[in-house]
């Protein structure tokens, strides 16, 4: 890793009640990297995800962001350090339109996208920014759920599977709107379970099995690992 690390995880431990899922977890991710977490379903990577933002309590080991061990601080107080989460459930609330939705999180720093800026980089929201969110296509919920985190100054996203159950034409265009986040110099942690999405625009890899890492590839590495990698990833 060359950048500057903003995201450093180690040993990281994490129960669900008496269950536990994550067993010695580590991970680093640079400023301005886009990183991802491969693994098969229940491998831990929304457990991984959830466990930065704070929403699992009960956890032992360390999460360093941008210096500071964030590991027992509530997820209000993570957010506000500048870490933001795009769950996979997305969470949009059908009741209120585009515009209240993408309004919802409070801004909890300087340098945040302003909504003109978020509507140019979304145009497909920015049309449909009086609409319902019941009223959205899949696609669209899920680029509104990106959107809507990149008001609040966070700059580092956590977006866990994004492109589950959208068509490749949707898919690109998330593909398109991470490449650009990165531009900006946004810092992120992608789960996902598509390899062939995740390899164009990944720095890094993480393939995640029972809790814990069990191997990383660079950008440059897949290439000639390929075969190596959907074994992790075959069902
Ligand atoms: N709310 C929960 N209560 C109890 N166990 C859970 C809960 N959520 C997840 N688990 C368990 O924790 C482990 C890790 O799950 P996690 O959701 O992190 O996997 P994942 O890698 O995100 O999988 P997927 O690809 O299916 O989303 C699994 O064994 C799962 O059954
Ligand atoms: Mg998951």
């Amino acid at each position: 890793m060359n950048a500057a690390p903003s995201l450093k995880v180690a040993d990281l431990n994490a129960w669900y009640g008496e269950s536990q899922a994550l067993h010695g977890m580590g991970l680093e991710v640079g400023r301005g990297e886009v990183v991802t977490l491969l693994g098969r379903n229940g491998a831990g990577k929304t457990t991984t995800l959830r466990s930065i933002m704070g929403l699992l309590r009960r956890k032992t080991g360390t999460i360093r962001f941008e210096g500071e061990d964030i590991a027992g601080r509530l997820p209000e107080a993570i957010a506000r350090r500048g870490i933001a989460y795009c769950p996979e459930e997305r969470g949009i609330f059908a009741s209120l339109t585009v515009e209240e939705n993408l309004l919802l999180p409070p801004v909890i720093a300087e340098g945040g996208m302003s909504v003109d800026d978020i509507y140019a980089l979304f145009p497909n929201i920015a049309e449909r920014r009086t609409s319902q969110g019941t009223k959205l296509s899949g696609g669209e919920q899920q680029m509104l759920a990106i959107a809507r985190i990149l008001r609040t100054g966070a700059t580092l996203l956590l977006l866990d599977e994004p492109t589950e159950g959208l068509a490749p034409v949707i898919v690109q265009q998330i593909g398109a709107v991470i490449r650009k986040l990165k531009e900006r110099g946004f810092t992120v942690l992608l789960v996902e379970q598509n390899f062939r999405f995740a390899a164009k625009l990944a720095d890094r890899h993480y393939v995640v099995e029972h809790g814990h890492v069990i191997d990383t590839l660079s950008a440059s590495d897949v290439a000639a690992n390929l075969e190596r990698i959907q074994n992790y990833l075959k069902v």
